[in-house]
């Protein structure tokens, strides 16, 4: 049976993969969490792997928070990049499998059609950038890698970095009747498909009942601090040859969301 380490594991992502890993049965598991790695430290990294010898690494630990990686460039690419790269290099090491999970933001929104992996990738914010270095520091230092990208998470756990996912964030704020105050003018692709958050937004309001009405608002009116790439909808080029399938259409699993969290759905899509 390999066995197959997840950094990161007490986070959004890492939390279900560790579940659904566990629940195949066809892997030994190995949770790391914060707490029993620091990946900026190369020595922590060497320690803990090389007690857990693991066949594939899945490294999802990272400096989530797209806002403030623009006023702590050093910490974004001190966790996302350097800390990358020593887990790739103990991987190399240990000959593991090393699995680097990246984002939708190292593109800068401007193709127009949905990114694949072969689409060259250009971040316009240090989030971005400091995953994009990750992503090359991991191929270089270790043959054996993979990249992953991702958008928009949303699992049970809620990124601790950002304060819960946005499902929860909007469900929360119609409940206290809080203004709704969403951006629609940036598409994204959770899971599969694509919507913008105002869209997003709207939906998870439908199903789940609840009767407030957000606004939608242009990203410059929102004022985040960071640039968002306009429309970084990902779409896998790589996985019909291998034959998977794609992800699952988005509103999917927005409801399977709603109903493992105890909120069915109101009506059908
Ligand atoms: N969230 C999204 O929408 C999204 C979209 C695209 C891609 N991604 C990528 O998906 C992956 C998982 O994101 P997520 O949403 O699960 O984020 P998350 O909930 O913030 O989880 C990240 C985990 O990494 C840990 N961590 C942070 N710094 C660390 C360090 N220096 N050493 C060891 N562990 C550290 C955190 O622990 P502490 O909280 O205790 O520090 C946390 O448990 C990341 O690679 C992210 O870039 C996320």
């Amino acid at each position: 049976m390999s066995t197959v380490a997840v950094i990161g594991s007490a986070g959004q992502l890492g939390t279900d993969l560790v579940a659904v890993l566990r629940e195949s049965g066809r892997h030994r598991v190995v949770a790391l969490s914060h707490r029993d790695i620091e990946v900026a430290n190369p020595r922590s990294v060497r320690d803990a792997l090389g007690a857990v010898r693991p066949d594939i690494l899945v490294n999802c630990a990272a400096f989530v928070r797209v806002d403030d990686c623009e006023d702590q460039p050093e910490t974004a690419f001190l966790v996302n990049a350097v800390g990358a790269l020593y887990v790739a290099q103990a991987c190399r090491e240990s000959d593991a499998l090393c699995v680097y999970i990246s984002t939708d933001y190292v593109f800068d929104g401007q193709k127009g059609a949905p990114y694949t992996e072969e689409d060259c990738p250009h971040p316009i914010n240090v989030y971005g950038a400091s995953k994009l270095a990750g992503e090359h520091l991991v191929r270089q230092a270790c043959p054996r890698s993979l990249v992953v990208r991702t958008a928009s998470l949303f699992g049970l756990t809620g990124a601790r970095g950002k304060d819960g996912n946005f499902i929860e964030a909007i469900i929360a704020k119609a409940e206290r009747a809080d203004p709704l105050r969403v951006v629609d003018d940036i598409r994204t692709s959770p899971t599969s498909g694509a919507c913008t958050w105002y869209e997003f937004a709207r939906t998870i309001l439908d199903y789940a009942g609840a009767e407030a009405t957000p606004q939608a608002v242009s990203s410059h009116e929102y004022g985040a601090r960071a640039r968002r790439p306009a429309d970084s909808t990902l779409i896998s080029a790589r996985l019909p040859p291998l034959h998977i399938s794609q992800l699952r259409p988005w509103q999917e699993a927005l409801r399977a969301y709603l109903i493992e969290t105890g909120r069915a759905p109101r009506k059908g899509h």
